[in-house]
């Protein structure tokens, strides 16, 4: 992988701050996009822009042909087929479409649905919420001294078992597989948030036997506003839509309606066109870099990283690289995590700051809130320096 040739189709990488060439370790929040990307977008509104499934006429049937094209490129992805892939917003959208059409059908009073501490807010408050609303149990798993899932087996028997792949503060990998046995033994389904791993690794949804698998766009070199919901074809046939109003619907009479097939049953209104587009020409450009390869450079920054900073701060999760994605959470003794990233942020060192959407795993751990680097697939050696050097900046102004 030449990480210095992947450098130069991100323009973005060039911006300076403060003076300094920006080292982007903000990844985890939303990725940058290569040139392809953008041009595929701007293509798209110069060349053939017009609304899907609508039109007989020709700039329609590019559009349609390019927005289902997307749809496929990102089923081969992750080894679904198209009309399992359905598009939405976001990872949060995803949820809660998983929520509102299943878990609100199938969890009645007395149930319970399985999350765990580590989760985003887009993969807790949904399941709070419908928990409320059904008077059913919502079962929080811990994690343990290493920032690992404990006490999976607790789950069985749950609803639904509703657990993200890879924590966005921990960096924990889970065993989404065993995630998925546990929950089925039980007679349940699995969701898995996959937010923060389809970015990073190889991910094959028949391998993992998930029931739904949540992910966005932006994290993966796609753009803002799309997001993916995969879910098994014979639970997706058999879930009132989400949304209501044009596309989704086969028939429309004064007394009824009848709904469109899979996916379109869950794609109502005018759809992210040119996100879908964009998010197909980056995944293009993923499968051209490779996924393997990108986890094998992220866990090289990982273990470079680890090194050079266990000594120097406090690392939340585990502290091999193998065992999580690319991303270090992280606190310095006696500084507060916005001023850490304020201070990297003077020598164009741009890192995240906060509760990172992760309020009840901050209460778990004591913390108000953490630091966050999180790394790409352009992100070199040299930029882990820099941090470091920041981190050291850092203590010494605070010393
Ligand atoms: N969910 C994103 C993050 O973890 C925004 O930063």
């Amino acid at each position: 992988m030449d990480v210095e040739k992947i450098r130069k189709d991100f323009p973005i990488l060039e911006r300076m701050v403060n003076g300094k060439k920006i080292a982007y370790l903000d990844n985890g929040a939303t990725s940058q996009k290569p040139r392809e990307v953008i041009d595929a977008i701007v293509r798209y509104y110069s060349e053939y822009n017009a609304n899907v499934h609508r039109g007989v006429h020709k700039l329609s049937e590019e559009s349609t042909v390019a927005y289902e094209d997307a749809r496929r490129k990102i089923a081969e992805f992750i080894n679904a087929s198209e009309e399992e892939i359905i598009f939405v917003k976001n990872a949060s959208e995803a949820l809660n479409l998983v929520m509102y059409s299943y878990g609100m059908a199938n969890v009645n009073a007395g149930d319970r649905v399985s999350i765990s501490i580590m989760e985003h807010h887009s993969n807790f408050v949904p399941w709070q919420v419908l928990a409320r609303r059904k008077r059913a149990k919502l079962e929080i798993l811990d994690v343990g001294k290493e920032g690992e899932l404990v006490g999976l087996e607790k789950a069985s028997g749950s609803k639904i078992v509703s657990i993200s792949h890879a924590s966005n503060v921990l960096g924990t990998i889970n065993d989404a597989e065993k995630i998925c046995r546990v929950a089925h033994e039980g007679g349940g389904v699995a969701v898995i948030d996959a937010s923060q791993s389809v970015p990073h690794m190889p991910i094959d949804v028949k391998k993992m036997d998930c029931d739904f698998l949540a992910f966005t766009g932006h994290k993966m070199l796609g753009p803002t506003g799309i997001g993916v919901l995969y879910g098994k074809k014979e639970l997706l046939e058999k879930m009132e839509p989400f949304l209501y109003g044009g596309d989704m619907i086969i028939e429309v009479k004064k007394e009824s309606s009848k709904w469109n097939a899979l996916p379109y049953k869950f794609e109502a209104g005018t759809p992210n066109i040119e996100g879908a587009i964009g998010l197909g020409v980056a995944v293009d450009y993923l499968n051209k870099v490779g996924m393997e390869e990108i986890r094998k450079h992220e866990i090289e920054l990982l273990s470079y990283a680890i090194g050079k900073l266990k000594d120097e701060v406090t690392i939340y999760g585990p502290l091999d690289a193998r065992k999580r994605t690319g991303l270090i959470t992280f606190n310095v003794a006696g500084v507060h995590a916005h001023d850490v990233a304020t201070i990297l942020d003077e020598d164009g060192v741009e890192i995240r700051s906060g509760h990172h959407c992760a309020q009840p795993l901050h209460d778990r751990l004591g913390l108000e809130s953490s630091a966050r680097a999180s790394f790409y697939l352009y992100n070199t050696k040299g930029e882990v320096d820099r941090l470091v050097d920041g981190i050291k900046k850092v203590k010494r102004v605070f010393a």
